[in-house]
This record gives structure tokens, sequence and C-alpha cells, in this order.
């Protein structure tokens, strides 16, 4: 492949001893024919690593440019989740192997239960976890991990399993810190992935952010961006703008002082920057 560049994103250690790139490619809401076209953009700009998930619908798409694009596969860190319908442990073997066969490949570095669904399946995402472990066992997921788990559903886990959630993949922007969820996390060895991390956009227009990129000749979503890497957050924006793709990677020649991070820490407003569904509640299962 042509243009690539050298990787300047860093890794962050995962509590099995596997290592993922801080900065990857989210497809959310990429439509399934748009998304080989867009991942091999983010190859090329640099991505090594493509957030995907069965509720997208666009697992085929992120497998066939990873190949098109010529790179080795273990040369780019891919993710899925687990769609909501499937937590029941026959259906979400099925549903495993049927994402493995969508993205043509035999493992996935990292899968996660996409929801807790606490209000469903009588509330046992016991089971579904214990079945992650199976896959992590038999090497076909390389890291398994959890998305939109709160702090109780997090402690089930630890006290009830074997394995602890390699990462949870919550929302996290500089409106919605998601403090109690995070510092749970990092306290118990689970790595924070922060899903939206631009606020699907809505930082664009913030003063704060405003002011700061104006000061060192960045945009406001790369000061965004840079706020959480420098948080030690692993970030996935999605963008479909090939020049956005490369604005979003080029974060790691400048740096905050802690004045400008304690500015952005300020912009926090609790639950009510909440900008997605909450988790305790959230029950919608695709057709
Ligand atoms: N686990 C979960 O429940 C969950 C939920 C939501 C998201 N996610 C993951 O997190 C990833 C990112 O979240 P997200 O896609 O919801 O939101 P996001 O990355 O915060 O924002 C995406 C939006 O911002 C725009 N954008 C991107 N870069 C920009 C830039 N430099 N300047 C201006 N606008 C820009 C994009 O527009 P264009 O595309 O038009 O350029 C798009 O409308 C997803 O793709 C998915 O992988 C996970």
């Amino acid at each position: 492949m042509s243009n690539v560049r050298t990787s300047t994103v860093p890794t962050i250690d995962l509590n099995d001893g596997h290592a993922i790139p801080q900065l990857g490619f989210g497809v959310f809401q990429i439509p399934p024919k748009d998304t080989a076209s867009a991942v091999s953009l983010a190859l090329e700009v640099g991505y090594r690593h493509i957030d995907t998930a069965e509720m997208y619908g666009n697992e085929q798409g992120v497998g066939d440019a990873v190949r098109a694009s010529g790179l080795d596969r273990a040369d780019v860190f891919i993710t899925s989740k687990l769609n909501n319908g499937f937590h029941r442990p026959d259906d979400a073997r099925r549903a495993f192997a049927q994402t493995l066969s969508e993205l043509g490949t035999d493992y996935v570095d990292l899968f996660l239960i996409h929801w807790p669904l606490p209000t469903l399946y009588d509330g046992d995402y016991v089971s579904t976890w214990k079945t992650l472990e199976e896959f992590r066992q038999d090497g076909r997921a390389r890291s398994i991990g959890v998305s939109n788990f709160q702090v109780d559903h997090l402690e089930r886990l630890v006290a009830e399993c074997d394995v602890v959630p390699a990462v949870n993949q919550i929302e996290l922007q500089p409106y919605f810190h998601n403090t109690d969820v995070d510092a749970y996390g990092r306290a118990h060895g689970i790595a924070t992935e922060a899903w939206a991390p631009i606020a699907k956009g809505k930082v664009l227009n913030d003063p704060t952010l405003n002011e700061i990129a104006g000061r060192l000749g960045k945009s406001p979503v790369q000061v965004a961006l840079r706020w959480h890497i420098q948080r030690g957050n692993i970030v996935f924006p999605k963008s479909v703008t090939p020049a956005r793709m490369q604005e979003n990677f080029e974060l790691f020649d400048f740096q905050l002082e802690p004045d400008d991070i304690e500015k952005i820490d300020a912009l926090d407003r609790g639950e009510e920057g909440r900008d997605g569904l909450h988790p305790d509640t959230m029950d919608y299962i695709p057709s």
C-alpha cells in the first residue's frame, strides 16, 4: 500500500498482557455500503484500530478494507461487540461465529458485550460474560471486555467470574466524564474506552475549546481528543470526511498544559451532560 505513515499512536497495556492502540477509528452509523471505502481511507491515514459492532451491520466492510489494505492482519486491531438480541449463551456463540465470518478473520482483538441490558434476560449478563470467557480461552477473541457497564454491573462480574474485563467502553466526553464508572475501572485494571469522544461534533462550537485551540494552532476537536489521550482514555472518533479523519489523527505533535486540562475538566456537567442512552434502562433489541 502506498502512502502508509509510520504510526505515531501510543498503545495502552491491557490487564491480559495485550496492548491496544490508544487512537482508533469508529464506524458507528457508517452505512454498510460505504464502510469498506471509509475504513480503507482511515488505514491510509494511519489508523490501525477499528471499532465496529454486530449492531452496526458493517463488519463485512471492515474486513474487506483490512484485507484490501495489504497490511498484515496482526497490524490492525479489530474490535466488535455482541448484539443485544444474542445474550443467551448459545445465541452468543452463534453470533460470535458470525462476526468472525463477516470480518473474514479467525480472531478479533477485542470482543465486547455491547450493553448490559439489566432489565432483560432476568438481569443475567453474568452467563453472557462467561460465554465471552470461552472465546478468550479458545483464542478467537484475544481480549474480552464490556461496554456501557455501570459500577454495580462491573462489581458483579468481578465477584462472580474468572476474567476481569480488559476494557469498559462508555460514553465519556468533555461534558460528561462518567466519573464513577471511569474511576472504578481505573481502580480495577479495566481500561476506559471513551465513545462519542467529541460528543458527536458538539465540541466544535465550545468557547473554552476554541480559545485553547486558537492559542495552540489546533482545532477544538483536536484539543478535545488530546484531552482524552492525556487522561489515558482509548478513543476512536468517527468521520466519513477525509480531511477530518486526517485532523483527528494529528494528536501527537502537541500537548495540553495543566491549566488547559483544568479548564476542560471544568466543562463536566455530570449526568446532565450525558448525550446517549442510560445503560440502566437501555433495552433496545434490533429486529
Ligand atoms: N459502545 C457504544 O454503545 C457506542 C455508542 C456510540 C459510539 N460508539 C463508538 O464510538 C465511535 C465514536 O462515536 P460517535 O461516532 O457516536 O461520535 P463522535 O466520534 O463523537 O462524533 C462523530 C461525529 O462528529 C463528526 N466529526 C468527526 N470528526 C470531526 C471533526 N474533526 N470536525 C468536525 N466534526 C467531526 C462526524 O461527522 P462526519 O462523519 O460527517 O465527518 C460525526 O457526525 C463510534 O463510531 C463507535 O465506534 C460506541
